[in-house]
């Protein structure tokens, strides 16, 4: 193994979501949807890591990490638990919190959506809704003109693939519909509209109290897909999914352009509607043809037989290659900054994190080499969280939590991580220590 020397450029750090961390909440739909035992072993999300009550002394173990920055949510239901009612003490809270991160040293970006709102906007039929992006936009406004003054980095939307794919085709997320592909291509519709509008918006908020160097942008979850054999059909499978899990977003999000199925032309005008493209990355899956000739999707899977040590404690492939090659692809076509949005590992004994984040570490130094303007990367994640419906069982926390006393304990990789950070390199030493 060699040693790794980061640009000083690329800024390192952590990322969460609030459903994920913060537990108390029970205006989301989150909260709702685990009291109709949709979680793993009947969890809730109601404690989760208690971040909201712990904020202070998670910011104090960031800091003691040495992160650079840090990737956050805001939980649209605290904000605005009722609708049209606008709650004091979450938009205090989440100042607060802001503020004591920039204190730390510590610069957030600000994700908008990631996979929760507020049970009102769920029993409107939340994004399929023809008036979601109003409400959304309403938030949005509430939100930047609260926290404007002090966050210049915001993500409208997390995972807008991931999103639609486990709401409406997979069953997994609220209201957990099944191969509803009407819902599916409605709701994309209207996240790429919401993100649109929000990037305007941030943007003219931001503008008029003074800042110009606003960046915003979305997350989204970059596939690599592979084909399981040369079959043309197999072939066919793997461009429509890559058109409808990436292609379709990309169109729409970043230029603006609504192309079939979800509609047609430039609703708001041609233009760059995003000032970086956040990727989140975590494995590969290999498309086989389906047995169903009528279905052309075929079918996603993650590669079979593997040995132990190229996999996750969920099974996915470890394949850091395929973050080089997601990257890669994505910037020669867009020519826009790179932020790693998230990338990370459940890892339950820690026996697999350090080198994981080696082995990505290295493929982003290889990037950037090779001219790729990468200046983020954001650990998935940085305490051990709910993992939406598969509950808490999956580890991917720099930090353990433990759930019966809440107690936080750096593990191994976390250490690892920290040093990484603070020296911007791992060394030979670091790599006999850790690796
Ligand atoms: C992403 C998601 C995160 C986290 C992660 C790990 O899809 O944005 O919230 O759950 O996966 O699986």
């Amino acid at each position: 193994m060699k040693e790794l020397i980061l640009p000083k450029k690329i800024l390192l750090g952590c990322a969460t979501a609030a459903t994920q961390i913060e537990g108390g909440d029970k205006n989301s739909n989150w909260y709702h949807w685990s009291q109709k035992g949709k979680i793993a072993n009947n969890e809730s999300s109601i404690v989760a890591a208690d971040h909201y009550n712990r904020y202070v002394e998670d910011i104090n173990l960031m800091k003691e990490m040495n992160l650079e920055v840090y990737r956050m949510s805001i939980e649209w239901s605290r904000i605005e638990p009722k609708e049209g009612t606008w709650s004091q003490e979450g938009i205090l809270h989440y100042q607060d919190e802001i503020k004591k991160l920039i204190k730390a040293g510590i610069k957030p970006l600000v994700t908008l959506h990631h996979f929760s709102h507020p049970q009102w906007f769920e029993e409107i039929g939340a994004w399929t809704n023809r008036d979601s992006v109003n409400y959304f936009k309403r938030f949005v406004k509430k939100v930047v003109e609260t926290i404007g003054d002090y966050v210049s980095e915001y993500c409208t939307i997390n995972e807008p693939n991931v999103f639609v794919t486990d709401t409406y085709m997979d069953g997994k997320y609220p209201p957990g519909h099944n191969d509803d592909i009407v819902s599916y291509f409605k709701a994309a519709k209207n996240l790429i509209l919401a993100h649109l509008h929000a990037y305007q918006l941030i943007h003219k908020i931001r503008k008029k109290i003074g800042y110009d160097n606003t960046m915003v942008g979305f997350a989204h979850h970059l596939a690599y897909f592979e084909c399981k054999n040369s079959n043309p059909l197999t072939k066919l499978s793997k461009r429509l999914m890559d058109y409808s899990f990436h292609g379709l977003f990309f169109n729409g999000m970043v230029n603006g352009h609504l192309t079939f199925p979800v509609g047609f032309g430039y609703p708001i005008g041609k233009g760059i509607y995003c000032d970086f493209i956040g990727v989140n990355y975590y494995s590969r899956h290999i498309i086989h043809p389906s047995k169903n000739p009528a279905m052309l999707f075929g079918e996603v899977k993650v590669e079979e037989d593997l040995p132990d040590f190229r996999v996750n404690d969920l099974g996915w492939e470890l394949y850091p290659q395929g973050l080089y090659q997601v990257v890669k692809k994505t910037y020669d076509k867009y020519k826009l900054p790179i932020f790693i949005t998230e990338n990370g590992i459940p890892d339950a004994k820690d026996i697999k994190r350090s080198k994981f984040i080696y082995d990505h570490l290295a493929k982003i130094c290889k990037l950037i080499s090779d001219g790729v303007d990468v200046r983020r990367y954001y650990h998935w994640s940085l305490l051990d969280n709910l993992e939406w419906n598969d509950g808490y069982g999956p580890r991917f926390g720099l930090i353990e939590v433990d759930y019966d006393t809440l107690e936080r304990n750096i593990r191994k990789s976390g250490v690892f991580y920290s040093k990484i950070c603070k020296e911007k390199r791992v060394t030979k030493n670091m790599i006999e220590t850790y690796l």
